[in-house]
């Protein structure tokens, strides 16, 4: 999917029009938009990698996100709990998995041409990939975000937003505002739903909530933060390591070779070396 791909039917031009004038804007796109740009089987593969991870799925309970994690382990610094997890995500719970921009080919070009068209902003994107399995999911807080633009693509399923303005002027350590204290320090000034093949832009410092609605969901939040001095850009170059497999068997298969195994000699090397 290229930038204007993701723009249609607005061009590039008029989307980051848009955008410079800082306020929140939809894209409204028909239901099969982003429905290509990930499988449920890519999701279920990357969450059962269980060991082989940099930043762990998180589980989305009471308002927050919750790594569960195991940091012990021998063979690998990072271990999913997974039989926990499975129990939440069995009992309504949401979760989200980042850096996923290169969970295939596809989102590793979208991710690319979304940093080229803000390069003039220095702006770094990541992907982070909510998914809800039932109606009722567990969600987050109220809450703003911050230095991150948002460009939130809804991929399956619906989800209801409501956007707030602090009644005063909250410190900004403040990020996230309890239920409980939603009607005190916060006024909902929108509430609308996104359903398949709409896009959302936001940009930073806006208070929002959202819940899932109407069924399970995949969500694509894609975050832009800037770089800063220095900061390299993902390099999500695609290694095509099948077809060299494949290459190099089938050139081995054309001009086979002796591979058979000489059982004297290897218990020679098990008799010498043997402690
Ligand atoms: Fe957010």
């Amino acid at each position: 999917m290229e930038f204007s791909d993701l723009t249609a039917p607005i061009t590039p031009a008029e989307f980051l029009g848009r955008y410079r004038k800082g306020v929140c804007f939809f894209v409204r796109g028909k239901p099969a938009k982003f429905r290509d740009l990930v499988t449920l089987q890519e999701i279920e593969d990357r969450l059962n990698e269980g060991c082989n991870l940099s930043t762990p799925m998180q589980i989305i309970k009471d308002g927050q996100r919750h790594a569960l994690v195991n940091w012990n382990h021998r063979w690998s610094p990072l271990a999913l709990r997974k039989k926990q997890i499975k129990e939440f995500i069995e009992t309504g719970h949401s979760f989200m998995m980042m850096n996923m921009s290169q969970i295939n080919p596809r989102v590793a070009r979208l991710l690319d041409a979304i940093e080229a068209a803000f390069s003039d902003d220095d702006l770094h994107a990541d992907l982070h990939i909510y998914v809800s399995t039932t109606r009722a999911a567990s969600a987050y807080n109220a809450h703003r975000d911050y230095p991150q633009h948002k460009i939130y693509l809804q991929v399956l399923g619906h989800t209801q937003w409501c956007l707030y303005e602090a009644i005063a002027k909250l410190p900004p350590e403040v990020v996230a505002i309890p239920e409980a204290e939603e009607d005190q320090k916060l006024h909902e000034v929108a509430r609308f739903t996104l359903k398949p093949g709409d896009l959302f832009y936001m940009p930073p410092g806006v208070f929002h909530k959202i819940r899932n609605v109407g069924g399970p969901r995949v969500s694509f939040s894609i975050p832009c933060s800037p770089g800063g001095e220095g900061t390299e850009r993902v390099d999500r170059t695609f290694i095509p390591f099948k077809a060299i497999f494949e290459a190099e068997a089938a050139a081995a298969a054309r001009e086979p070779h002796d591979v058979s195994v000489d059982a004297d000699a290897i218990t020679v090397a098990h008799d010498r070396w043997a402690l």
